[in-house]
């Protein structure tokens, strides 16, 4: 790595090794982490902080952290820290599968909040005192300022608020600079490790149909001039289907396209490079590894285009209203009624969180939410009489579009919206056990302004979990 990536002299003498760094942290801490889905967050410092923490349990002593971050991070942060068990508290998004086991063993406690609302909380002191932060930058300038790397996320709030300070400097790429008081920066790791940057599966013909419901309706609310022929800035969840409709927007024909968002994955590069769309905003990148080197090599036009920004402003309700954004995000099932459930399978065992699809889906001029039809090779339906849990009510839910189909939920009763999620989006294998569940259920229920028979309702889930099917 150059030297002047760390160009400020009295920082220079805080290079430490990740190892040294870690023993900085002390059992008990709440510590705050740079990171936003699989981007920027500190590679070897958190890996050192595990194996401290397997050395301290190996003497029979407790240690474990409070941690937080922007979002999602990788193997190196939430995995190595999970499976060391050294996290007593996460907060406010993860989708590692170690700590995911431990989070539905009841070993690691939870909290899964909107995005937008962390940093506001944290200074608020909902989380108690921030110990210490570790961020990765990609250069400390001569003036102590920090230049971020590939995502921002919370790291102002970080270094706002922590009493003490680690930095990572990694030799990527990053723009800009953040403030931090040298006084509280202790410790500063040179690293050169890359991001999680997980390949995309190839478009399948699943996604490619979820992906041309949605744009066909796109063009239909262009048509009757309720979107502007440039649509409005689009939001896009990360994962494989969004991504699909990243890569059906670049053949739609749509022009001067702009995105207000938290992630750039690979589908919205090539719409930059296209022209389809003009600007970006994020907080972070979800690259795969081709797209990554794409992104170093045309960094000049990239970043003529694209600005990131701290997650309580790229996810911020007032902005996400006044800008009228266009949600797309992925979920685990939806109701007849249009009520969603993004983060927990059966009800009970989270997969990811909410992160920021509520910000998008409650404040968005449109918000749509996307799935496969059926999960577990077919033996599921996602579209189900009653959510198992709810993370997005009917009433903030536009559209829900799967392969089958696309069901706009605007402007229709329940028992209509039942309907057309029945007729749009059901797979053939299962609209006939839903249809009948809707006619007895119109037909007995206490109440016919939303039909439900709660007993069946409430087992429908129980029922795969009895038979086996989940194992599937
Ligand atoms: N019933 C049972 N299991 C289901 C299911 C259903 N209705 N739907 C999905 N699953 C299972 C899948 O089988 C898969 O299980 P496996 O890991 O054992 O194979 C798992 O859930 C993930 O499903 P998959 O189809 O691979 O999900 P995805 O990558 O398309 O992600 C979400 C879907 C909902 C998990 C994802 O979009 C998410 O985490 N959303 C919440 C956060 C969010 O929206 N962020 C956006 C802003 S960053």
């Amino acid at each position: 790595m150059p030297a002047d990536r760390i160009a400020n002299a009295r920082l220079r003498d805080r290079v430490v090794s990740a190892e040294a760094a870690a023993a900085l942290i002390q059992p008990g801490e709440t510590v705050a982490m740079s990171g936003f889905t699989g981007s920027g967050y500190p590679k070897a410092v958190p890996v050192e902080l595990a194996r401290r923490i397997e050395a301290v349990h190996a003497q029979g002593l407790p240690f474990q952290i409070s941690l937080m971050t922007g979002a999602s991070t990788a193997p190196e942060l939430d995995g190595a820290l999970a499976k060391a068990d050294g996290i007593a508290m996460r907060m406010p998004f993860q989708s590692d599968p170690d700590a995911r086991n431990r989070i539905n063993e009841g070993k690691l406690d939870y909290i899964d909040i909107h995005l937008s609302h962390v940093a506001q909380h944290v200074w608020f002191g909902f989380y108690g005192d921030i110990d210490t932060a570790v961020v990765e930058v990609s250069a400390i300038r001569e003036d102590g300022s920090l230049v971020p790397s590939t995502s921002v996320g919370n790291n102002k709030t970080w270094l706002d608020l922590a009493k003490k300070v680690i930095v990572e400097v990694n030799d990527r790429i990053g723009e800009t600079a953040l403030r931090c008081d040298p006084d509280k920066i202790v410790a500063v790791v040179r690293t050169n490790g890359p991001d999680r940057n997980s390949p995309f599966s190839p478009i399948d013909a699943t996604s490619e149909q979820i992906a041309a419901h949605l744009i066909e309706f796109l063009k239909h609310e262009v048509a009757k001039g309720r979107l502007p022929a440039n649509l409005l800035p689009l939001q896009s969840g990360v994962g494989n289907i969004p991504n699909a409709v990243l890569a059906g927007l670049a053949k739609s024909g749509f022009r001067d396209l702009a995105a207000f968002t938290e992630v750039i994955q690979d589908g919205m590069l090539d719409l930059l490079r296209d022209g389809v769309l003009s600007y970006a905003s994020c907080t972070g990148f979800a690259l795969s590894p081709q797209a990554n080197e794409t992104f170093k090599e045309n960094i000049d036009f990239y970043r003529e285009r694209i600005i990131m920004r701290t997650q309580e402003i790229s996810n911020h309700p007032e902005l996400v209203r006044r800008l009228g954004c266009i949600g797309m995000n992925g979920m685990i099932e939806a109701d007849l009624y249009g009520n969603v459930n993004s983060t927990h399978v059966m009800g009970t065992r989270i997969m990811n969180g909410i992160g920021g699809s509520g910000d998008f889906a409650r404040n968005g001029f449109l918000s749509a939410f996307l799935s496969p039809s059926t999960a577990k090779n077919g033996s599921i339906s996602a579209i189900v009489p009653m959510v198992s849990h709810v993370d997005h009510t009917e009433h903030d839910v536009s559209v829900i579009v799967t392969e089958q189909g696309l069901a706009d939920l605007r402007g229709l009763t329940p028992r209509k919206r039942a309907q057309v999620v029945i007729d749009n989006c059901a797979h053939p294998d299962f609209r006939a056990q839903l249809q009948d569940y809707f006619d007895r259920a119109s037909r007995d229920s206490y109440g016919k302004h939303t039909p439900h028979l709660l007993p069946e309702a409430l087992s429908w889930h129980q029922r795969w979990l009895d038979t086996g099917t989940m194992k599937a």
